[in-house]
């Protein structure tokens, strides 16, 4: 039993169930199983939206995805889903509400939390958001110096950088092509210079999003950003309303640091930062695709919400998806999870679902505290195909580990492609199915002889195969598509946490580094004392000092 007398997960029979059933699974392989059901083909696609979600090579049978089911019926993933969706607050360490989902309600939906509807005040938001992007859109928005705005720099990090970056590049197809959009994240102060260094302070924005507003690098950017203007500008302070705004949840930081808070953008304390870029954390994102554009993407983000709130559990593409990471981590020793979209325009999709996922679910302790005996989060990683093909997938197909891994791609390359660049999209595709082919069915050594290469080599050139994949298909990369990916994955993390009886929406493992960090930074400028340093660490301090000749 845990602190709250729920039986602990790996103490359930529905887990024991699994467990047996993993026993007698033995080495049973993607061939045989397909051999034995060829139907599954067929049976074991799941359709959201415009997602078609085939997971047939995944190891799982029937019984496999029933045991699964029970083990999320008993694991109560249903009744936090919709004490989620009611707005109670399901962020037990933070004591707070999570509500992303109502980010994108529709207008009419009533949403309370702490006996406020919260929809109201998003609409709010939205409009504010729109009427600013139009203005910024059309040059009506001018700077300091009366020219029209032709770039936009999003100051943030984390949260507030990895959502608009990445939708800003899926979506540039249906961006703004005469602005420029740059989104500066890291305290090296490199990625400030090389962002703006082109660009000329009378027609530059600065768009700073912090959730809190006291994060470290991003005030530090905020505030070489300002000086970077006003030196440009020549130093009237009055430059600063026209090239600066925020969006946070903290009007009194925001304030402090010099930003009028009409220049505002808010959003709340119930959206956590990696569940915000439908908040006016996408600000920078509308304003390149435009408030219509937007709208469609947050539509994408219903569709699959109402999806996961309604359909039955063997129907729910989120609750499928993470069980089957559940089953992988649990009971195949599987530590990490690739995720390789076949489009060049999801380039930083995985860098994002990092965070989504391994922020929200790399804990080792339960929602009552107690140490977890089984496998958390796993490590997410990935690039778009085909790189990665040239690169790592020697690993995924000859490798010792089992790294299950969904290949996402589109059936329509962008419309504004050339016809020869248009061309090669069934290529790309062809690699897609190639490569879910190859890891679940391998290449037999007698296969390997059959081909004629020699016996030395046969077990070189032998793929095991029964590396599980999911195929994610969609017709196009659209807003409305992008919406529908990120919400999956969100609810997919979800249901994992719920299983695995963890806080999915703290994020306490990030805090000791930047204490630390604080420490030592007095140490490395004057050579201040730190009292407690560690040998090690006072060591590399004092060669670091060293080399910068201190
Ligand atoms: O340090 C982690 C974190 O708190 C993330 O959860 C968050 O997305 C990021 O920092 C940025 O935080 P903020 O939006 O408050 O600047």
């Amino acid at each position: 039993m845990n602190a709250a007398g729920r039986v602990r997960l790996d103490r359930t029979p529905e887990w024991s169930a699994l467990a047996k059933h993993r026993e007698q699974w033995g080495e049973v392989g993607l061939r045989e199983l397909f051999a034995r059901d060829p139907g599954r083909a067929e049976r074991y696609v799941v359709r959201v939206g415009d997602l078609h979600i085939d997971y047939a090579k995944q190891l799982v049978t029937d019984e496999t995805l029933r045991l699964l089911r029970e083990l999320a019926a008993a694991s109560g993933v249903t009744g936090l889903r919709d004490a989620m969706l009611r707005g109670e607050r399901i962020n037990v360490t933070e004591d707070r509400a999570v509500l992303h989902t109502a980010l994108r309600a529709p207008r009419d939906a009533v949403i309370e939390t702490g006996g406020e509807n919260v929809v109201p005040g998003v609409h709010a938001v939205l409009e504010r958001m729109a009427g600013f992007a139009r203005r910024i859109r059309s040059g009506e928005w001018t700077g300091h110096t009366g020219r029209p705005i032709r770039a936009v720099v999003n100051i943030g990090i984390g949260g507030s950088d990895l959502g608009p970056a990445m939708a800003y590049e899926a979506l540039r197809p249906f961006t703004a092509r005469e602005l420029a959009f740059r989104f500066v994240s890291n305290v090296d102060g490199a990625d400030l210079h090389e962002a703006v260094r082109d660009l000329d302070p009378a027609e530059t924005l600065f768009i700073v999003a912090s959730k809190t507003f006291t994060t470290v690098e991003t005030i530090s950017n905020a505030t070489s950003a300002r000086r970077w203007l006003l030196d440009g500008l020549g130093g009237d302070e009055a430059a600063v309303a026209r090239h600066f705004v925020a969006v946070s949840t903290n009007a009194e930081k925001v304030a402090a640091f010099g930003i009028d808070t009409a220049n505002m953008f808010e959003f709340w304390d119930w959206v956590g930062g990696r569940y915000s870029y439908d908040s006016a954390i996408g600000l920078a994102l509308m304003v390149a695709i435009g408030p219509e554009r937007f709208g469609e993407m947050l539509a994408g983000f219903r569709l699959v919400d109402e999806h996961f709130a309604t359909a039955p559990l063997e129907e729910n593409a989120p609750v499928l998806l993470g069980l089957l990471g559940i089953w992988y981590g649990a009971f195949f020793d599987a530590q990490a999870h690739a995720v390789l979209p076949y489009s060049h325009y999801l380039s930083r999709f995985t860098a994002y679902l990092q965070q989504l996922d391994m922020e929200s679910n790399g804990k080792s302790v339960d929602r009552e505290g107690q140490p977890v005996t089984w496998q958390t989060g796993p490590v997410v990683w990935g690039t778009p195909g085909t790189n990665g093909q040239h690169a790592y997938y020697q690993l995924l197909h000859q490798g010792t580990k089992l790294i299950p891994a969904d290949l996402i791609g589109f059936a329509r390359p962008v419309a504004e492609l050339s016809a020869d660049l248009a061309g090669q999209h069934d290529l790309l595709m062809a690699n897609l199915f190639a490569q879910g082919q190859a890891l679940a069915f391998g290449k037999t050594a007698e296969e390997v002889r059959a081909e004629g290469v020699a016996e030395e080599l046969v077990p070189h050139r032998t793929f095991p195969g029964n590396r599980p994949t999911t195929t994610i298909l969609a017709p196009e990369l659209t807003p409305s598509v992008l919406g529908q990916l990120v919400a999956l994955y969100e609810h997919k993390v979800f249901v994992q946490g719920a299983v695995w009886d963890i806080d999915s929406f703290d994020q306490w493992g990030v805090e000791l580094g930047k204490v630390l960090a604080k420490r030592v930074e007095p140490a490395l400028a004057e050579g201040a004392e730190v009292p407690g340093l560690d040998p090690s660490t006072a060591a590399l301090v004092t060669r670091y000092r060293q080399l910068r000749g201190r």
